[in-house]
């Protein structure tokens, strides 16, 4: 067993685990030097290129879990959509949806066609890793918020968006189920931008869709973990879909969200990514702040509450994940 997956069962009596959103790429500086070799494309469509940028936070930083290196919008391609990450921009899908027809004429693609590359990263990772392997997809309301022209649509147009948001949620979990069968241990939803989303427009676009996705992962007993911006605002929500950790950000103080959380279910976060950049003495007393309380609880792991910033300081991160490994 490992303290992350001890964690996510909520039964780890050891310190808490810990590993940091987008901590296989932006920091390091071995991931930079690829990346002047290779565009980002090369990089998500190369499975010894990705094993390798997984592996390389656990050496460089000692975190306690992997996360696959790719990215949320690779399942365009699922979608029989064309996806290329754009230098300084990210992910762009083209042409874009823009009509009822656009969402009616989408054809899955099986999962282990389109995306056979991720299902080839997991098996050659799973040979050499020591640290559990998490997997991941988009929430399928940031996928489709990527997939669509006008980010309104959903307001204009709910059943259209209800049939997308659909499609994209069953591509999911194909494609979850297809990491899962390649060997991940874990899986982490990313509904990103479902802060954009009003707490009622929440619970009726984001919500049904991640418990759908939920649901569908329970046969398998891989724990699910799910993240959205601003989920300390929607915790009561994510918990009435009944995963098995919740990802919150820093807007509320972790021990008063864990008493919103049911002791079944994990909890992972929440140091403001900012922090890390600033001087160690703040890093010293934000964690101070997170583990006083939390440190002795089984269903804790320790995270910041969104991606690792790309200019942060490696020295400060290392210091940062020293201080909770030898945390008292
Ligand atoms: O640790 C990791 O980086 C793991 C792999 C990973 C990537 N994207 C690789 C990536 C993960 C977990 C993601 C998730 C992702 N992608 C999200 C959800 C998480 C979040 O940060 O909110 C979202 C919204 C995306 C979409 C996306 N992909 C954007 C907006 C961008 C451009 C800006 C950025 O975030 O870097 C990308 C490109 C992308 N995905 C990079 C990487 C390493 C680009 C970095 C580079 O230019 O080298």
């Amino acid at each position: 067993m490992s303290l992350l997956l001890d964690a996510l069962r909520c039964h780890n009596l050891q310190r808490p685990p810990v590993w940091l959103m987008r901590q296989a790429g932006r920091i390091l500086p071995a991931y930079q030097s690829l990346r002047k070799q290779y565009s980002l494309d090369e990089l998500f469509q190369n499975s010894e290129l990705a094993a390798q940028i997984t592996t390389l936070p656990i050496d460089a930083l000692g975190v306690d879990a992997a996360i696959l290196f790719t990215d949320i919008m690779v399942i365009a391609k699922a979608l029989g959509l064309n996806v290329q990450f754009v230098e300084g921009k990210g992910p762009v899908v083209d042409p874009l949806l823009t009509c009822a027809n656009d969402v009616k004429k989408l054809r899955q693609i099986p999962v282990h066609e389109a995306l056979e590359t991720v299902q080839h990263t997991i098996t050659l990772l799973k040979k050499e890793l020591k640290v559990p392997l998490i997997g991941f997809c988009g929430g399928p309301f940031t996928v489709a918020s990527y997939l669509i022209l006008h980010q309104k649509w959903y307001a204009s147009e709910p059943l259209v968006f209800h049939q997308l948001l659909t499609k994209i949620t069953h591509a999911s979990i194909d494609y979850l189920n297809m990491q899962i069968e390649a060997g991940v241990d874990a899986v982490q939803i990313f509904d990103s931008w479902a802060n954009a989303l009003t707490l009622p427009e929440f619970s009726q676009f984001a919500l049904p869709y991640l418990k759908q996705i939920v649901d569908a992962l329970k046969p398998t007993k891989i724990p699910v973990i799910v993240f959205c911006r601003d989920s300390s605002l929607r915790a009561q929500e994510l918990v009435s879909i009944g995963p098995d950790g919740i990802s919150f950000d820093w807007h509320q103080e972790m021990h008063i969200l864990r008493k919103a959380v049911p002791p079944s279910i994990a909890v992972q976060g929440n140091i403001d990514p900012e922090i890390l950049k600033a001087p160690l003495s703040t890093i010293k007393t934000a964690v101070e702040k997170l583990l006083g309380p939390m440190k002795n609880d089984p269903g804790f792991i320790v995270n910041l509450g969104h991606g690792v910033l790309p200019d942060t300081p490696l020295d400060h991160v290392h210091y940062f994940i020293n201080l909770i490994k030898e945390y008292q």
